[in-house]
């Protein structure tokens, strides 16, 4: 999420702007709803355009900026404060000392706003990102250093960031810290660069270094210098890059799905960044419903399509159970057409990535012409379904360019759970303390996520027997069901193959008549904690085997029983039942992008889909 690059040339260089321009219009990938750059001269000058990066060059044109050797540019996708020129990056502090650019999410920002009202400094954008410039440049003011200002700062943020920042009269230098979201430096010939990735600089030169995790780095023309955020010096090799400017931007990657793929430990956890209130209550992102209403519903119907309507499945699994209250799961284009039975008790849940589906937006519309309240799961700030619902909660997954979802899908998942514990916090379901546990467990799973993603050779490997096979059957129970209709989805989306998701009990009711000698069936198999669960899978993993089925199961570590009867056994790690869905699918989607490769597809852009469907 978010593009940032840094330049700073020698002292007479003027390319500082065309750097950081050619930067950014490679960094768009990572967000479009506004740009912005900044140069110091002595003074800041900075222009920013809501939009594409193009209104940002169509404005330079007209009023170019002064020449200079000192830049810092961003390319946003929109978190706090929607797409507008007032709250795109670069920030400038209230005295003009301090320009900055922000990736990701201070989640104390609230907290610091309130100190710096405090002392009569008044935020005037509705961005998380202001006040850190602003705090930038009271410290600024104390220590005389850049560095060790930034230091200062953010030894006082909480959240995820990559903070670029420039000073007004330190024209020669440019700062930067990551915690949490990306940062690279970029080494020149009496130059330097920093980005959110290579793709930032790979058009000027081909050497980096990495920058770790909690560090601060400090750019001129002659020097590079890394820092821990305790102050501890830090020496980094340095690497060549070997990608070209296209794979650059794809991470390396050859395909924006396998990057995309790679994304989803950020895209959880950044949807799970920010959502505590300093009372210690769970917060949505924009609510225009009363509270007691939502007291009061007795009823949720999810609507959504394709991928996100199974994120839609595995919500009614979790949101029942903790909340008490019926769920319905609605393809939003069947919803609006079978007259369904609606109160202003009803809250209807839309989840949606684009927010622009029309099948979602119409069935939105028609569930507040019934009197409805909806409530919105969007990835894409400012999207329609985003405005005319009566309450939001962004996925912050970043922009998704492969049409097969994937990343968004987790994030869907994640952003349900959240809705699931603050009703059952408002109403009364769950004391916090036990949402506090829920919340925990939930920021352990990016790093099984990592886990799994790390198993991806060993499930590349089985599609070289798969390339040829005619259909692809998943089973599952409980949240498992929806995994097993979303492993099958992708198949289907990706590598043309026919592909079948079922309920695992239903197996004996029909679709075991398709099994025959080597058929192909991956089991998601629950947790073996839920023993009664865990037993019904076992033995319909042995029904297709005794059919000479090849059986693939997806399980959790230490779950011996499965191996017995699978041909084929991938690792999960251990996670609580409702919250499989998030490591479980992951080995599903890598299949299905491997196998579409092998067959030599085109994987980000699948025959006769669009990523955004927006006719009826
Ligand atoms: C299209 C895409 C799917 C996506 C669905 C819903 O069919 O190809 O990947 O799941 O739309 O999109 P939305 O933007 O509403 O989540």
């Amino acid at each position: 999420m978010c593009g940032i690059v840094g330049y700073v040339g020698a002292e007479n260089s003027t390319r500082a702007v065309d750097v950081v321009l050619e930067g950014l219009s490679r960094l768009e990938y990572r967000g479009y709803d506004s740009a912005g750059v900044a140069v110091t001269t002595g003074t800041i000058s900075q222009v920013k355009r809501a939009g594409k990066l193009q209104n940002l060059l169509d404005e330079l044109a007209s009023n170019p900026l002064p020449n200079s050797a000192t830049s810092i540019g961003h390319t946003r996708w929109t978190t706090h404060g929607g797409p507008t020129d007032e709250n795109a990056h670069p920030h400038l502090s209230f005295d003009g000392s301090i320009s900055l650019v922000h990736n990701g999410i201070i989640e104390n920002h609230a907290e610091l706003a309130r100190e710096l009202a405090e002392q009569g400094i008044e935020r005037v954008t509705q961005t998380d990102t202001e006040v850190v410039a602003h705090h930038l440049a009271l410290s600024y003011k104390k220590e005389g250093d850049l560095t060790k200002a930034l230091l200062a700062t953010v030894a006082e943020l909480e959240g995820s960031f990559t903070i670029v920042a420039i000073a007004a009269d330190a024209p020669g230098t440019v700062v930067a810290a990551r915690r949490n979201s990306p940062l690279v430096v970029g080494l020149g010939d009496g130059e330097n660069f920093v980005g959110s990735d290579v793709a930032a600089f790979v058009g000027q030169t081909k050497r980096a270094i990495e920058m770790g995790q909690d560090e601060l780095v400090t750019i001129t023309p002659d020097s590079v210098t890394i820092q821990t955020f305790e102050g501890e010096p830090v020496e980094r090799d340095e690497f060549e890059i070997n990608w070209n400017a296209e794979a650059a931007v794809k991470g390396g990657f050859n395909t924006f799905m396998e990057k995309e793929i790679h994304d989803q430990p950020s895209a959880v956890r950044d949807t799970l960044l920010g959502r505590m209130s300093e009372s210690g209550s769970l917060m949505l992102d924009e609510l225009r419903i009363d509270e007691s209403i939502l007291r009061r519903i007795d009823k949720i119907i999810v609507v959504a399509c394709g991928t996100a309507a199974y994120a839609g499945h595995v919500a009614k699994y979790a949101i029942e159970h903790w909340c008490r209250i019926p769920v319905e799961v609605e393809l939003a284009h069947e919803f609006r057409y079978r007259d369904p039975v609606v109160s202003e008790k009803t809250l209807v849940v839309a989840i949606t990535q684009s927010g622009e589906t029309m099948d979602t937006l119409m069935a939105v519309r028609h569930a507040r012409d019934q009197g409805a309240k909806v409530l919105a799961i969007v990835n894409t700030h400012g999207s329609t379904i985003a405005r005319e619902s009566d309450a939001v909660l962004y996925t912050h997954a970043g922009p998704e360019v492969a049409v097969a979802s994937t990343k968004a899908f987790v994030a869907q998942i994640t952003a349900t759970y959240l809705l699931g514990l603050y009703l059952a916090q408002l109403r009364g379901n769950k004391y916090s303390d036990e949402v506090i546990t829920y919340l925990d467990e939930l920021m352990a799973m990016p790093d099984k996520i990592t886990a799994v993603i790390s198993q991806e050779d060993e499930i590349k490997a089985l599609v070289a027997s798969m390339k040829d096979v005619k259909t692809v059957l998943f089973l599952g129970r409980h949240v498992g069901y929806p995994v097993a209709l979303e492993g099958a989805l992708k198949l289907k989306e990706l590598a043309y193959i026919h592909a079948e998701g079922f309920a695992a009990g239903e197996l004996k009711h029909g679709p075991i008549a398709l099994v025959e000698e080597d058929q192909p069936v991956f089991f998601i198999v629950p947790t073996p904690r839920r023993p009664v669960l865990h037993a019904k899978v076992l033995s319909n993993l042995q029904e297709v085997k005794a059919r000479g089925a090849r059986v693939l199961c997806i399980a959790e570590e230490g779950d011996t029983a499965v191996a017995e009867y699978a041909d084929t056994v991938i690792r999960i790690p251990e996670t609580p039942t409702l919250l499989h869905p998030l490591v479980s699918v992951v080995p599903l989607q890598i299949f299905a992008c491997a196998l579409a490769t092998e067959k030599g597809l085109d994987v980000d852009q699948p025959r006769n889909l669009a990523k955004s469907v927006t006719v009826e």
